[in-house]
């Protein structure tokens, strides 16, 4: 439970809430045959696209989750018609291919055991691993027409696709999917995380040299501004690597990030989408950089050697689980005509204007894993 040291309402209320807020998406979606990608914050109704994109994952994983909270075959079924619906996402030429299929495929051949599933998600973690580039020792972004972005720019986010490559290492023990991520976070440590924890989202290349020459945010404000979900992709992207790894340089990384995130998310915790907007507070929130962070915290809580770290750790993601539960998530209340157990008030893109102000999917999908994650931690 958060009550006693963190706040108002229980954890298994707040897991409750978002497991109805999975049903009731099940019942907006199913007859529409769409990926659900975001809802706006005022009524709940999901847009999405029957094809889905780089958040569709994301959906499929609540599903699992679900399927695992439940023990039901039936949701079970539901869940691997959803991911087998992901494939046609693995001939994409994007790192998002990580966030698609970890957040989906995996779960299927983790929770399910359902054999599709697994081939399905080794054979997207081939295709992620073949987009290595070998003399920068990183995974590019690709070509992602949604960001204008290319074979040249890496951007903080890959670090939440490499749990497929890790997976992927720890499923067939083949050291070529470990190289890949190995090199790709280490390289990220360099590149993107300055001494004072602060994450940079984008950093460009030399694909001759691979060496760095240009650093630039895509959805933090002005050209540098820090993108709290990118700081926050750094922390459970830096916790998951030390998770694979044992690697303590990955370890001190997550920490020192989170640190960034703690020191600039003020009172509220649920941060404003960029730390730097000179506009704050007149700018949306990013609830979904919260949850994140709350995942990759109970991920260190869950594996960090020392047992001060790991208080440290849980305490923090029972601050921000309870900010989340009491301010941002849905609650069954009479006269509500919203949806319970909605994510509020999240922000894919400021600048692109795109969902400023919405339930998005993956914010459901990591506030679902770190409700999980903190009921196991009890
Ligand atoms: N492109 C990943 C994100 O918007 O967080």
């Amino acid at each position: 439970m958060i009550t006693t040291r963190t706040g108002p309402r229980p954890c298994d209320e707040a897991l409750a809430l978002v497991r109805q807020r999975v049903r009731s998406t099940l019942a907006q979606v199913a007859g529409r045959g769409i990926f659900p990608h975001a809802a706006p914050s005022a009524t709940g109704e999901w847009g999405g696209t029957r094809e889905g994109n780089w958040t569709s994952g994301f959906w499929v994983g609540l599903l699992w989750h679900e399927a695992a909270l439940s023990g039901d075959t039936q949701d079970a079924d539901v869940a691997t018609a959803w991911t087998l619906r992901l494939a046609p996402h693995v001939h994409r030429k994007t790192h998002d291919i990580g966030f698609v299929f970890a957040s989906s495929a995996v779960l299927g051949a983790e929770i399910g055991g359902v054999a599709a599933c697994r081939d399905l998600a080794l054979r997207a973690a081939d295709a992620l691993a073949g987009m290595f580039h070998p003399t920068a020792g990183v995974i590019p972004i690709g070509s992602q027409a949604e960001i204008g972005a290319g074979l040249d720019d890496v951007t903080i986010d890959c670090m939440v696709n490499l749990p497929l490559l890790w997976w992927a290492w720890r499923a067939t023990g083949e050291e070529r999917y470990l190289r890949v991520a190995q090199s790709h976070a280490g390289r990220t440590a360099q590149w993107h995380v300055k001494p004072d924890g602060r994450i940079i989202q984008s950093v460009h290349f030399d694909p001759e040299t691979g060496h760095p020459v240009r650093e630039e945010t895509h959805q933090g404000s002005g050209t540098q501004g820090c993108w709290t979900r990118g700081q926050a992709w750094g922390v459970y992207g830096f916790a998951s690597a030390y998770r694979a790894t044992n690697e303590p340089r990955f370890l001190e990384v997550a920490v020192r990030t989170a640190d960034y995130y703690f020191d600039r998310a003020g009172t509220d915790l649920v941060p404003f989408y960029c730390f730097d907007d000179p506009a704050i507070p007149d700018v949306p929130r990013d609830s979904s950089a919260a949850a994140i962070t709350a995942a990759g915290l109970l991920i260190l809580a869950e594996h960090a050697p020392e047992a001060a770290a790991r208080s440290r750790c849980l305490a923090r993601a029972d601050v921000l689980l309870s900010a989340i539960a009491t301010g941002y998530l849905t609650p069954e209340r009479e006269g509500d005509p919203r949806p319970h157990g909605m994510l509020l008030h999240s922000c894919y893109n400021r600048k692109a204007g795109w969902d400023t102000d919405h339930e998005i999917v993956w914010g459901n999908y990591f506030l679902m894993e770190a409700l999980r994650a903190r009921a196991r931690l009890r």
